[in-house]
């Protein structure tokens, strides 16, 4: 198949990436796939039978510029489900083109992932939400002015026009909820705006989003719920607060804030994303 072609480039990511994950071994194909956003790709570290292949190592993944985003392909288990999980991810802001940023997602699903749990940090928009609450997305605003889906349509992976009406997959969503409790707290549920970034936003800008229903702001998953729901994988999403929205927050935003409340929200995390595996994998 050419690289000149959306799913040729794709065909090669993956044929690498099983190789290099097997080390010559039999190739076990994940069930689900994770993507590790800001502060947050340490989870990878804490798969069974872990194997690490650097995105440098692929061809067509770009490596992160951003501080806290490692790149690394993982291959590994949680509780029996095979994973595969992105340690750090690339940004539209960072200057590459749509097709490099949703990439990896792409690959995970080729790989065999029928669901993929995505996290990201985000800004906290809503009342009374605090830094270091997780919010499960119900629903998502792309205001990126991107989509993944610009360009001739790749009828092998999806139709041209895809359906978005449960973006973010209702099971997935209740089992995340479940998980949650039987760990002994509650998540938050809502509408995440995804934005192109880099900056924060302006406190005109959350009183606008606010009103358009949005109860998080970020800058990335949009992209690639969009390309992984072309491709009829399951979505599930999860924001961890980092820190309050621009005009509610008392203090300057910064990523070094973003990146210390996603750490310090770890333990509470790697709890639901192990549960949360599991249940996905039963699905
Ligand atoms: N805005 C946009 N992206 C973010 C934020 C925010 O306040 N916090 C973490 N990522």
């Amino acid at each position: 198949m050419s690289e000149s072609t959306l799913l040729g480039r794709l065909d090669e990511t993956t044929r690498i990436a099983r190789e290099k994950s097997s080390r010559g071994g039999a190739f076990v194909p994940p069930r689900v796939g994770l993507v590790l956003g800001s502060g947050l790709g340490g989870f990878a570290d804490t798969l069974e039978n872990l194997v690490k292949v650097p995105y440098q190592e692929l061809p067509h993944l770009p490596s992160s510029t951003v501080v806290g985003h490692s790149g690394n392909l993982c291959f590994g288990s949680v509780g029996g489900v095979p994973v595969v999980c992105m340690q750090g991810r690339v940004h539209l802001y960072e200057g590459h083109p749509v097709e490099s940023v949703v990439h990896g997602a792409r690959t995970m699903a080729r790989l065999g992932a029928s669901s993929i749990l995505i996290t990201n940090a985000a800004g906290g928009i809503e009342a009374g939400w605090a830094p270091g609450d997780l919010m499960v997305l119900s629903d998502h605003l792309n205001l990126t002015g991107q989509s993944s889906l610009v360009g001739p349509n790749e009828d092998a992976l999806g139709p041209r026009f895809p359906d978005m009406s449960a973006a973010y997959d209702p099971g997935l969503r209740e089992a995340a909820h479940r998980v949650a409790k039987e760990a002994g707290f509650s998540l938050r549920e809502g509408v995440y705006a995804g934005l192109l970034g880099p900056t924060y936003e302006t406190p005109a800008e959350i009183r606008m989003l606010r009103t358009m229903g949005a109860h998080a702001v970020g800058m990335s998953t949009v992209l690639e719920t969009i390309a992984l729901r072309h491709m009829k994988v399951k979505v599930g999403a999860l924001s961890c607060i980092t820190n309050l929205a621009a005009g509610i927050s008392k203090t300057e935003l910064n990523h070094a804030e973003v990146e210390e409340t996603a750490r310090a929200s770890r333990d509470k995390l790697v709890a639901l994303l192990r549960g949360w595996i599991v249940a996905a994998g039963a699905q």
